[in-house]
């Protein structure tokens, strides 16, 4: 008998995987000894926008649930309620389930898990984080020797087209977003994409799943890429760096970092390489090193392609009576857990973008107030003031330094007579330490 699969949610990416599914049926069949057979789908629409032959449809998800011919429920619905309710349902009923929903797995994830853990199930997420990238099961299996000391993505495709075309063509944010909307990469409402929430819905599941810590969706610090000046992205050129909006998960000597921000990258890096709607996310192993994955992180059939994977690893494990092939993100933890650090505790190098008067003194007022919190000057950009404007931009780049003392150090800068207006900030990483 074929492990019985029912579909839950017929849009993007539900599509997707019935097309994939149904094309590659003959390869995949090949590639787990019973088959795979789509036993019923539900979703929420009367007549679906795919053809779905023989296979039967119904507009109650919970009958999908309920199906005895349902091995694997596959939920692709999206959004908190009713999809936890639903894989809960699934769960208790002994099924296996696969899940593409980020945003639940991120503020729900450790309640799911453990009732799979209860059940003896498994609950699968692929294709949640990154799309088409199989970064879940690189950390999961193909790293799972290594102490994971970093790991960065652009894992959000909308701010990454955006910041691709605000460089590439000298844009403003607001007239690429208007783009980025008609070309289908963002929402009608884009603030999950541009403000960061998406990205830190998938930074949590991979901090969790490199570091075995909980998920902690509340204590991510999270900005996003509304603010970001054209002149801001100009200037990062000219010395060298790219804007990039990346995820940081890092482990340093205090604790855990979790965080969401544009960060300045240099420019002959591989993640400045990653343009348009591409995400990547770049892990560093204590054994391994650095390893990139990147690739397409949306789309309907990158994604099917992610969900299929986690369909078949359970598939052959159910036909070769196997159990927990897949370990349950978050729930074998060992040791003691280290507190994710606030965003003031956490350590990086910085941009400053400084509007002083154009006046003899004012760079050393700015070097004393800085080394005085022990941050010394890596770059100095000095440009010349408009016309009729008293003001000149002034762009500093420090060296690696806690966020406090740069706050403290804004702070004062801010203070001083000889300054207008507030100091431009954003961080730069280098992405080459351990
Ligand atoms: N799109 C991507 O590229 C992508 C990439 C990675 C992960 N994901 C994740 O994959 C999941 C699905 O995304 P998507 O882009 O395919 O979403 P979508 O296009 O909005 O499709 C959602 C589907 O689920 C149905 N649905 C929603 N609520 C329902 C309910 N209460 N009962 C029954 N059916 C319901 C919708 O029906 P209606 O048509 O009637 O609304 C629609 O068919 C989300 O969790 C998303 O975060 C998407």
């Amino acid at each position: 008998m074929p492990v019985g699969i029912g579909l839950c949610g017929l849009g993007t990416v539900g599509r997707g995987t019935v097309e994939v599914l149904g094309r590659n049926a003959e390869t995949l069949s090949q590639r787990c000894s019973y088959g795979l057979e789509i036993v019923q789908v539900g979703s929420r629409s009367p007549r679906p926008e795919v053809d779905l032959g023989t296979i039967p449809f119904t507009q109650d998800i919970f009958a999908v649930a309920a199906n005895p011919a349902v091995d694997i429920l596959v939920e692709l619905i999206g959004g908190v309620e009713p999809a936890r309710e639903l894989i809960l349902t699934a769960i208790a009923n002994g099924k296996q389930v696969v899940t593409a929903n980020k945003a639940l797995i991120a503020s729900c994830g450790d309640e799911l898990f453990a009732a799979a853990k209860a059940r003896g199930v498994t609950l699968a997420y692929e294709a949640a984080v990154a799309g088409g990238i199989p970064i879940i099961k690189a950390l999961r299996e193909g790293l799972s020797a290594n102490r994971i000391r970093w790991l960065a993505g652009i894992i959000n495709g909308t701010s990454n087209f955006i910041l691709s075309e605000m460089r590439d063509k000298g844009r403003e944010f607001a007239d690429v977003l208007v783009e980025a909307q008609m070309l289908g990469y963002a929402e009608a409402d884009p603030s999950l994409d541009v403000d960061g929430t998406d990205a830190a819905h998938k930074l949590v599941i991979l901090a969790a799943l490199a570091f075995g810590m909980p998920l902690r969706l509340d204590a991510v610090h999270v900005e996003g890429i509304r603010d970001i000046q054209p002149d801001d992205v100009r200037y990062a050129g000219e010395l060298g760096y790219r804007i990039k909006h990346l995820g940081i998960a890092r482990r340093n000597a205090n604790g855990i970092e979790l965080r969401v921000h544009p960060t300045l990258v240099p420019e002959r890096s591989l993640m400045a390489q990653v343009h348009g709607a591409l995400n990547a996310v770049m892990v560093r192993g204590d054994a391994v090193g650095a390893t990139l994955y990147c690739g397409p992180g949306a789309g309907a059939e990158p994604t099917a392609s992610a969900v299929i994977a986690d369909i078949l690893d359970i598939a052959r494990r159910l036909g070769g009576g196997g159990r927990d092939a897949i370990p349950a993100l978050g729930v074998e933890r060992s040791g003691e857990i280290p507190p994710v650090l606030d965003i003031a505790d956490a350590e990086s190098a910085h941009y400053l973008r400084v509007s002083a008067l154009d006046r003899p003194g004012v760079l050393s007022q700015l070097a004393q107030i800085l080394s005085a919190r022990g941050i010394s000057i890596e770059a100095i950009i000095q440009k010349e003031p408009a016309p009729g404007q008293d003001h000149v931009p002034l762009i500093l780049l420090t060296n690696r330094t806690r966020e406090s003392e740069v706050r403290a150090a804004i702070a004062a800068i801010e203070e001083l007579d000889s300054v207008a207006g507030a100091v431009v900030h954003l961080r730069k990483e280098a992405l080459n330490d351990v």
